[in-house]
């Protein structure tokens, strides 16, 4: 009796995460495949630089790094925004910068984007508890402007460290912007979309900035579609 209870819950949950998201579909079609012509892992030049990690985990790793003061956001950030999450999570999600409420609170994706995270992570039976999140930056670009190079330049290693520890079997850059930085292309977020890509043999799936959704809605469902193939491929991954 419990055991049918939860189930119903959980089928009743799933489809009040597609009404959030605002897609309404049927619950994630565990049939769906990824369509073969559609995974092209792309090589990236990034992943040939290699940054090995030298801490024993993401708490000494935090403890080193978070009084950072190596460009100018040092000066002007309230909290430095380590990640948040599982670490040895398969399932690394990667954003752009903090925002006003990540600056204040020190988490990623605590604001109305991290809202509809939350959602898109629910649609899939995933939360920010079983996966990892992290920004290409930790610290917040002043009026929320796009990372400079020289910052990202001097942030990617400590991104690249997280890699390295939590080793995830999968990445999802949110944007166009993380997805440039990650992949070390000028690719359109069009371009990028659709097709699997690799960060050190790890694969990488491309989707839009939840932020990005909350302007434009009519983008959710292909970004549901994204976060099935994504369930898919997590799921054959474990
Ligand atoms: N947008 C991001 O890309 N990252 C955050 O942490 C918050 C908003």
């Amino acid at each position: 009796m419990t055991d049918k209870l939860n189930l119903q819950e959980l089928v009743r949950r799933a489809f009040q995460s597609e009404i959030d998201m605002g897609v309404g579909e049927a619950i994630i079609n565990k049939q769906a495949t990824l369509p073969s012509q559609t995974v092209v892992v792309e090589e990236n030049k990034q992943a040939t630089t290699q940054v090995t990690s030298s801490y024993a985990n993401l708490d000494e790793h935090f403890a080193a790094i978070s009084s950072c003061q190596k460009c100018s956001l040092g000066k002007t950030r309230n909290k430095f925004v380590y990640g948040v999450g599982n670490p040895n999570a398969d399932l690394l999600i990667i954003g752009e910068a903090p925002g006003a409420k990540e600056d204040e609170l020190g988490e990623p994706f605590v604001g109305a984007s991290g809202a509809l995270l939350d959602k898109m992570l629910a649609a899939i039976q995933l939360s920010r508890q079983t996966v990892y999140i992290a920004n290409i930056l930790k610290c917040r670009p002043p009026e929320n402007r796009n990372p400079l190079p020289e910052e990202r330049e001097l942030c990617f290693p400590y991104l690249y460290e997280q890699i390295d520890m939590i080793k995830p079997k999968l990445i999802c850059t949110f944007g166009l912007v993380s997805s440039q930085a990650l992949l070390d292309t000028t690719e359109s977020l069009g371009g990028l979309r659709n097709k699997w890509h690799e960060f050190r043999g790890v694969p990488v799936m491309v989707t839009y900035h939840p932020a990005l959704l909350l302007r434009n809605p009519h983008f959710k469902r292909d970004a549901w579609e994204d976060m099935k193939k994504l369930k898919v491929s997590y799921e054959s991954m474990r």
